[in-house]
């Protein structure tokens, strides 16, 4: 359980805010809202004050706290702004705290997360842009507003993040390992590969994706650009842009296209190591046929041909599935693939690998790094790992 201000400026989206409130409260959290004067326009301080963990704040003078700005920002382990209006990231980047919600951020060392929302042509504007990147650059978590439906009628960019989102950027903010990858680009394989057999059947594998949607998650979260490389379609999520394939072919072409000016490339996808030698391009009839054998011809290794192709510094995770053996056979992949990081599911174990949400694996890196987690959730392990990419980028 973390303590957590949950601080709402004057816009329309203000509504919204309500429905991140009980989030963080299902999710366990202390949480207490701090209300603009502007926001009190829109929603009413008794709903939050109804729902939260406290009485929302409205007000630097008139609670009964003689001192609530310092009270509140000492004690928050996160402050997380949503809607954030154009005003307030106005205050926050350029140390304006004439209000409780900017003097409790001024007066906190917490994390905030920020979520803003207005119209597409305030979000372009200069200002707003530029007291934006003051925030990110300062640390500040900014979670990326939307296209979509707007106030009265318009669409464009500037509508707030959903609260599920938000929830999950405040969620991998409060995670110890946290760290800024603003700036980052990281390009993620998910999924497992199809190879058509003839346009209605394929050879696939039990790969859900989980564990790379994972990646991109906690990577956006972070601050990083993300390229997800997928053969499944996710939801839409701030800073990761989709690229949908199906065989191993399609993959290797979007990755080694995508790798370019990445930092980091995670190959989490379950790459088929053969395709069908003869695609039929009508479907194969059963009528006369007792039985069929389907020659089949290796696929190209698509981590072996980035990793030996690279030229720059990009950092390389490659991921393993074993059934015995596990260390001797991680160790010999982190050499033979190149890679800076495996990481190793050892499949045999319940709840690890395959269409699960929990993972057990065993990380090594070339740096002489390693560590083993058992059953916990496939969004533990992207934090582990990410974290120790992360250190590896200030070590090189
Ligand atoms: C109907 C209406 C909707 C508004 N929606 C937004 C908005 O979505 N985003 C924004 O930055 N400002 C919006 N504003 C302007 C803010 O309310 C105004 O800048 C106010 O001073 C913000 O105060 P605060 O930052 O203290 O909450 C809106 C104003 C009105 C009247």
């Amino acid at each position: 359980m973390a303590k957590i201000v949950l601080g709402v400026g004057g816009g329309i989206a203000a509504y919204k805010a309500v429905y991140l409130l009980r989030a963080l409260m299902g999710e366990g959290h202390f949480v207490t809202p701090v209300l603009t004067e502007s926001a009190t326009k829109f929603v009413g301080s008794v709903t939050f004050s109804a729902l939260a963990s406290e009485k929302a704040k409205v007000s630097l003078f008139e609670d009964s706290d003689a001192i609530p700005h310092t009270h509140l920002g000492r004690s928050a382990d996160l402050i997380c702004i949503a809607p954030a209006t154009a005003d307030i990231i106005f205050k926050l980047a350029n140390g304006v705290a004439d209000d409780i919600l900017s003097a409790t951020v001024m007066a906190s060392k917490a994390q905030v997360v920020l979520a803003p929302a207005m119209h597409e042509e305030m979000w372009d504007n200069f200002a707003v842009q530029k007291n934006i990147k003051a925030l990110s650059d300062a640390g500040y978590m900014i979670v990326p507003p939307a296209h979509g439906s707007l106030a009265a009628g318009d669409s464009g960019v500037g509508r707030m993040a959903e609260p599920e989102v938000i929830a999950t950027f405040v969620r991998f903010a409060l995670v110890e390992e946290s760290v800024n990858l603003a700036g980052k680009k990281i390009v993620v394989s998910a999924g497992g590969t199809r190879e058509a057999i003839d346009p209605v059947r394929f050879i696939g594998n039990r790969s859900s994706g989980k564990q790379g949607l994972a990646f991109a998650k906690v990577a956006a979260c972070w601050g990083a650009e993300v390229v997800l490389v997928t053969t499944n379609s996710v939801s839409e999520f701030p800073r990761v842009r989709q690229v949908l394939v199906s065989s191993a072919d399609e993959m290797s072409e979007a990755m080694h296209s995508e790798r370019a000016h990445a930092d980091l490339v995670v190959m989490a996808a379950a790459v088929s190591d053969f395709r069908v030698a003869s695609f039929s391009s009508s479907k194969i009839k059963r009528e006369v046929r007792t039985n069929m054998t389907l020659e089949l011809e290796a696929n190209l290794d698509i981590l072996t041909s980035l990793t030996s192709s690279e030229s720059g510094d990009c950092i390389y995770i490659g991921f393993a599935a074993e059934t015995d053996a596990l260390e001797e056979n991680l160790t010999k992949k982190l050499h033979s693939k190149g890679v800076d990081i495996i990481v190793g599911n050892d499949v045999t174990k319940p709840g690890a690998g395959f269409d699960t949400d929990t993972n057990s694996v065993t990380v090594l890196s070339k740096l002489g790094d390693r560590f083993s987690l058992e059953d916990v959730s496939k969004e533990a392990v992207a934090v582990k790992v990410l974290a120790l990419a992360h250190t590896m980028f200030e070590r090189s």
